[in-house]
């Protein structure tokens, strides 16, 4: 069975403590936690089922290490494999550009053949526009969340979120919410 990959980048943190956050509810040895800036294409032939971290900035910009390896990305094969992103965002300071690094990032990944799971409800978040929504405009199209303004809701959503994915994965993987 091959493990489960956490692949984030992150400028000042907060996408990179939610994938440590994310990593704690699996089994300690069925997760690999990496930063973008450290991979190369290769990385992705060793695992089947991921999850990708994004945060978005500058005015719905993607993160610095994510946009060094956006030509990377475009050639790397995710047929076979499922993939479950969760972005980070200021829904009330960028709130024209919430999550919108997410939504590019989904894009790239789903025309390259991958199976996207851990959709996530708009609901109880308050933006006027952003990329990373589903087509019916009614879910993002993974987890989202605002360290900057709903910091305390992260660990219930984490929680939520991370039941819902092991479920919708076709391999098994364990989890246990945790507070923090
Ligand atoms: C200058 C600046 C620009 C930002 N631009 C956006 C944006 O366009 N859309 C958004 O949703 N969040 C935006 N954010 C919020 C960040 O995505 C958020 O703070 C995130 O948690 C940062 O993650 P990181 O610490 O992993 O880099 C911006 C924040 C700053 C300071």
């Amino acid at each position: 069975m091959s493990k489960l990959a956490i692949i984030y980048g992150s400028d000042e943190g907060n996408t990179e403590s939610v994938a440590h956050r994310i990593a704690a509810r699996f089994e300690a040895d069925a997760v690999d936690i990496l930063d973008v800036a450290d991979i190369d294409q290769t990385t992705f032939t060793d695992y089947d089922t991921i999850l990708l971290g994004i945060p978005t900035w500058d005015f719905g910009q993607i993160q610095s290490d994510w946009e060094e390896f956006w030509d990377d990305i475009q050639a790397v094969d995710f047929s076979g494999k499922e993939v479950a992103l969760f972005g980070l965002g200021d829904q009330f300071g960028y709130g024209d550009y919430f999550l919108d690094a997410m939504g590019m990032l989904h894009d790239v990944i789903v025309a390259n053949g991958a199976k996207i799971v851990g959709h996530w409800s708009t609901e109880g978040y308050d933006f006027e526009a952003s990329k990373a929504l589903t087509e019916s405009g009614d879910s993002f199209v993974g987890l989202a969340l605002d360290e900057d303004q709903q910091e305390e809701l992260s660990c219930d959503r984490i929680n939520r979120w991370t039941e819902q994915i092991s479920l919708e994965f076709t391999e098994v993987f364990f989890v246990d919410p945790i507070d923090d």
